[in-house]
């Protein structure tokens, strides 16, 4: 029987009817029988030494079960993703509102909150550092014995001096970016208990069992083969579970206790404790010459990472391979830093660093084009790297780039066509403009850095499949592709899949994170699809008789002329399980992280309306032309797309956590401005070219995180087309629009 392959289909979800129906257990749905309830107390300042503890009075409330602080911790008091620095719990100094000081599990969660309000905390309230420019000064406040500084890099090539003397025009402005928070639906939350073999199980929302597991087993003393940690389909994440956040605290109740625990951040928590994008402020200088040839590039990245080291180095990493774009500058310099301040703890959000400096750097190529005389499209077609270039960081561009093929299209484009026509008659107080922004955004880990996907399929004795996969699906549908690849090797339907994902008893496939799971993982799904056709076909042999070699159908295979279901094959023979492993082919190191094996490519273009009376900014239209490779679901893709245009919108125009002295103002969702869908413009355009990535399953690339990065930067070019007003701060807000028309029209 011939079946459809589902690869390069839009079927639904696999997760759609669960979701829908309410069927699916989310992390914060994980309800035991005899379960307690913890709340944490978390830092009265922002830098402040602890002098003394007294849980006395919350130990003796009727329904405390138990309070933890440091001396609590049987292992190593500390966790983090790339250096253990941040403290489970703080035992001498607190470095941020969100630092934990104590939990408390009690019999309700009314009692567990009475409880960690009556925790006595005396501290010394020391001075915050809270402004990043700050921290390298010598009289800061120091954060951390190593001084206040997290990471730097410096990088380039050629001598910018030499290129800036080249140009005909040089131009130079700073930038600031907002801190974004990624308000996910659901706030970290999850459970911990002992499942039937007596294993201390922590069910929460995160992005890598492993990594989890790893770090509870270092806090717990335990060997990691007494923990598992699952992640559920969850609510949303986009870089921001990547962090440990509740696991370690819900464990230490459970091995301290022997009772199943659950806790799920409230949103002011959620968002005082979470991390952020890092805000950066990023300084750009460029050389042009008349021709519109670049010259020289010179950038500068001051991250405000936050407290601890997190993914602070990786992220200023990421940020300085793409600052310069995929734009060939004959001679380039980069320095980038990220310091340590009291203020929100900064780690992964989609785009990684990009969507920052592309504010920057795409602002910076519109402005060089206007002033050489050429539109924005031939004059970053112009500069495109060609292979054999040095890209900004130094690294040699292997093969030819995709963006001038993207560029054809955007100029193709509807948008780009009728822009004359949907700016003009909007009447008097209104101005419409149109812009747009390019990207490229590695994805996978980076050279050096170990990425590898181990992906078990197995056949089940009722002749279905399931597919083994570590790294969970947060949302954003990547588990639905790997069913479609598998089901594509192995002749038959996504419905004849079942699915184990984010369990940490395995096989490891890694982070879900980087863009790089369909990539990564996608590819290890059709090694163990195909390992396991050929254990099918072994184990139909041994029943062969004739001649001829045994078929696989799909549902059954054919031996002796004879059609036998797999689920025989599978009693008789099992367990029948295909393994596949893959690790990308990673370039040489510039250093750790750079460059990236293969990178995806696109340009976004805006409409934007100004109000000139409000300063509002509407976004009237969005295209996004999407260099993904082979799409393995085109409304998969489009969903992406979709979404990382509403947070990148979010970002250019409303969203930014305010701190005064360390202490978050907007802590809540209704201060705090996500796009809504009166925000979000009714019609995005999302164009997928397929340019394969030879390296990408069937030719796929990863996509996750450039649907976001330049739409910013798209929103700022259509803004200053529409008024002739550059920004360098965002998110734009009314009020800056607004300052900045009056400013214009008193010069
Ligand atoms: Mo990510 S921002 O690599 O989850």
């Amino acid at each position: 029987m011939l079946e459809t392959s589902p690869l390069g289909q839009p079927i639904p979800r696999v997760d759609a009817y669960a979701k829908a129906s309410g069927a699916h257990v989310y992390p914060s749905d994980v309800v035991l029988d005899n379960m307690l309830w913890v709340q944490v107390l978390r830092a009265a300042h922002p830098h402040a030494r602890i002098l003394s503890i007294d849980t006395s009075a919350a130990e003796t409330l009727p329904g405390v079960v138990c309070v933890l602080t440091a001396k609590d911790v049987p292992g190593e008091n500390r966790f983090g993703l790339l250096v253990h620095d941040q403290p489970v719990f703080c035992e001498e100094r607190v470095l941020y509102m969100g630092d934990a000081v104590a939990v408390v599990a009690a019999e309700t969660d009314d009692l567990a909150r009475q409880a960690r309000d009556l925790i006595r905390v005396e501290y010394e309230v020391l001075p915050p550092l809270t402004e990043p420019l700050w921290a390298l000064q010598p009289d800061a406040p120091q954060l951390h014995p190593q001084g206040n500084l997290c990471a730097e890099l410096h990088l380039g090539h050629g001598d910018v001096a030499l290129g800036f003397a080249e140009a005909d025009y040089i131009f130079e402005s700073s930038y600031q970016t907002g801190r974004q928070e990624h308000a996910f639906l659901e706030t970290e939350a999850g459970a911990a208990y002992y499942d039937e073999a007596g294993i201390l199980t922590v069910c929460a929302g995160g992005q890598n069992p492993f990594k989890d597991r790893q770090q509870l087993a270092v806090a717990l003393n335990l060997p990691e083969d007494k923990l598992r940690v699952l992640h559920p389909m969850m609510g949303g994440a986009f870089g921001g579970k990547e962090d440990i956040n509740v696991q370690i605290h819900l464990a230490l109740v459970t091995q301290r206790t022997g009772r199943p625990c659950r806790l799920m951040l409230d949103r002011n928590e959620s968002i005082t404790v979470g991390v952020k994008r890092h805000p950066f402020q990023v300084r750009y200088k460029t050389g042009v010459k008349k021709d519109g040839t670049l010259t020289a590039i010179e950038v500068t990245i001051l991250a405000d990472t936050g407290p601890y080291i997190t993914l602070g180095p990786a992220v200023i990493g990421l940020a300085a391979e793409h600052c310069c774009g995929p734009y060939y500058f004959p001679h380039t310099k980069i320095d980038a830093q990220a310091v340590f301040t009291n203020n929100c703890n900064a780690s992964a959000f989609r785009g990684f660093g990009n969507p920052q400096v592309l504010v920057g750097l795409e602002q910076h190529m519109d402005i060089m084009a206007e002033a050489v005389g050429l539109t924005p499209i031939a004059f970053r077609r112009k500069n495109v790297l060609q292979p054999g270039q040095a890209a900004g960081p130094g690294q040699i561009t292997p093969a030819s780039i995709s963006l001038p093929r993207v560029l054809d299209a955007v100029e193709q484009g509807e948008l780009y066509a009728r822009r004359e026509a949907l700016k003009s008659g909007v009447g008097r107080w209104k101005r419409r403009g149109v812009g747009l922004a390019a990207a490229w955004q590695g994805f996978g880990l980076g050279a050096g850095v170990p990425d590898g996907a181990t992906v078990r399929i197995e056949l089940q004795a009722d002749g279905r499949y399931r597919l083994h996969a570590s790294s969970p699906d947060m949302g954003q549908g990547n588990v639905t592709a790997f069913v479609q690849m598998a089901a594509h090797e192995l002749n038959c339907s996504a419905a004849d899949f079942e699915v184990t994902i984010g369990d940490s008893l395995g096989p490891d496939s890694g982070s879900s994170n980087a863009s790089r799971t369909v990539f990564v993982v996608g590819s290890a799904v059709i090694k163990a699809a195909l390992d396991l056709r050929s254990k099918i076909l072994a184990a139909a042999q041994r029943l062969n008789t004739s001649a001829e070699p045994p078929r696989f159908t799909g549902r059954a295979a054919e031996v002796n002329g004879q059609s036998i279901p797999l689920a025989e094959l599978a009693v008789e023979f099992g367990p029948l399980v295909g393994e596949g492993y893959f690790h990308p082919q990673q370039p040489t190191p510039v250093v750790v992280g750079i460059p990236h094996p293969a990178y995806s490519y696109s340009v976004q273009m805006a409409l934007v309306e100004v109000d000139l009376l409000t300063g509002e900014i509407e976004v009237l239209q969005m295209e996004n032309y999407l260099d993904a490779g082979y799409v393995i679901n085109p409304a998969g893709a489009e969903g992406q797309s979709e979404g990382g245009i509403a947070q990148g919108l979010g970002y250019a125009l409303f969203e930014d956590i305010l701190l005064s002295e360390g202490r978050v103002l907007n802590p809540r969702l209704s201060t705090y401005i996500i796009p809504s869908i009166r925000d979000v413009p009714a019609q995005i355009n999302t164009v997928l070219l397929q340019e394969p990535e030879p390296m990408g399953p069937y030719g796929a690339r990863g996509i996750s995180e450039i649907c976001l990065s330049p739409t910013a930067g798209a929103i700022l070019n259509a803004i200053y087309d529409a008024v002739g007003v550059r920004f360098e701060r965002i998110p734009v807000t009314p009020e800056m629009m607004l300052a900045a028309l009056a400013g214009q029209t008193s010069n």
